[in-house]
């Protein structure tokens, strides 16, 4: 057995999925063999969350099926709801989506029960009902009063509703929708395997789910997105975006939202949302954000050969429609729930406990000296 280390397990393959195939030199990234700009471009997100569940994108009746059974589990319990209000209001939002799927787990009848049949029913339930929960935290922590679910609203449409207490026009949420279809799945990044480790112990979904979100929350991951709106905010306009990316390189600093483990030549996903965010950005007649997202990432492109990643479009998209900077990974967690979730099912097909090996470098043997002797 070699003893080379593999720090960040670079280069390991670890396990074999059918969930999705990130394919790096061809710069493709594909669901269930569906590529995801064909996804975005041809289905809306119900339909993409239930391929990436079942394995298979839903016929009519299939859909019309899952769909209602979404609206039908997307009420959250006055206890939760309670629980949620309670929450301090300078809690970070990603901070609450941990929680709440931990509560989730609390008031779930089936928590312990890991049959495969239980499993896809208690994922449904944590996709339907985490953003209800979500989305009351984004009012009640600006001491708003609390929006419930809405009939006859799609995924997205009533996310906004629960926000906000409208639905935006038809292209503001397709974009929406489109950035909940490139964040559903992409293979084993790290809140995936964690939620696979933690999985492999045989624990549930809830738990795993939670940990996948704590895993989500860093800025090496899923908080990017976030902290690229912070970024922009700093550059502030686009009359200083060239000299401050050229300073921030100057100083070695990481450039949030650029680079990625496995895609080095550009990440498949940021063309489609690069577009929508241009469709939004017009929209919403921005002046500033649009330029400083081109002068940044030529310049990081020039100087670097570092191309940005999905969460660099996602950032001041969803600025532009309005949510608050720390909500953008909340966001990431409702729509990864799917990915997540087909993951722990899969490692519970066909499981073998993770448990790596490490090599020793601390002390060498040593003998304990009576506490008078130190
Ligand atoms: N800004 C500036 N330099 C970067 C960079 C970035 N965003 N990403 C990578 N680099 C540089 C590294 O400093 C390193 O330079 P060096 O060889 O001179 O030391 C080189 O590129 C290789 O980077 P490395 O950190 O080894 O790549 P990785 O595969 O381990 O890291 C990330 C991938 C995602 C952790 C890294 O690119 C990063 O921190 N990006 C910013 C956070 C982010 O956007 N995360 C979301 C990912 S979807």
């Amino acid at each position: 057995m070699s003893d080379e280390i593999k720090k960040g397990l670079l280069g390991i393959v670890v396990d074999e999925t059918t969930i999705s195939q990130v394919m790096p030199d061809i710069n493709s990234l594909t669901y269930r063999g569906y590529a995801v700009q064909d996804l975005c471009e041809n289905c809306d997100f119900e339909e993409v969350a239930y391929l990436v569940l079942n394995g298979d994108l839903p016929n009519k009746k299939e859909l019309k099926k899952f769909k209602k059974e979404l609206e039908e589990n997307r009420n959250i319990t006055i206890n939760l709801r309670e629980i949620v209000k309670h929450m301090p209001k300078k809690a970070h939002p990603m901070d609450v989506s941990r929680t709440i799927v931990s509560v989730l787990g609390l008031e779930d009848k089936e928590t312990n029960n890991n049959s495969p049949k239980a499993n896809m029913k208690k994922a449904i339930r944590i996709f339907a009902k985490t953003p209800t929960a979500i989305a009351a935290f984004f009012r009640a922590r600006k001491g708003e009063k609390v929006i419930p679910p809405k009939k006859g609203l799609t995924f997205a449409e009533n996310f906004f509703y629960m926000c906000f207490g409208k639905v935006p026009n038809k292209d503001i949420v397709k974009a929406f929708d489109v950035s909940l279809i490139l964040y559903a799945e992409h293979s084993f990044n790290v809140s995936t395997f964690t939620a696979r480790t933690i999985t492999s112990s045989l624990s549930d979904i809830h738990g795993a789910i939670t940990g996948a979100i704590a895993s989500l929350k860093g800025p090496l991951h899923g908080g990017a997105n976030e902290e690229v709106m912070h970024m922009m905010n700093k550059i502030k306009n686009p009359e200083n975006a060239l000299k401050w990316i050229n300073n921030a390189l100057n100083k070695k600093e990481v450039v949030m939202g650029f680079g990625h483990r496995v895609y080095k030549k550009g990440d498949s996903r940021v063309p489609t949302m690069e577009k929508y965010f241009k469709k939004v950005a017009k929209i919403k007649k921005d002046k500033k954000f649009h330029k400083i997202y081109d002068l940044v990432k030529n310049v990081m492109i020039e100087r670097k050969n570092i191309h940005p990643n999905v969460d660099y479009p996602t950032g001041p998209t969803y600025h532009l429609m309005g949510f608050d900077t720390d909500f953008f990974t909340p966001i990431f967690v409702i729509s990864r729930i799917t990915g997540w979730s087909a993951h722990i099912m899969e490692q519970h097909a066909a499981n073998k406990l993770i448990r790596p090996l490490s090599k020793y470098s601390g002390e060498k043997h040593r003998r304990v000296m009576l506490l008078n002797q130190r």
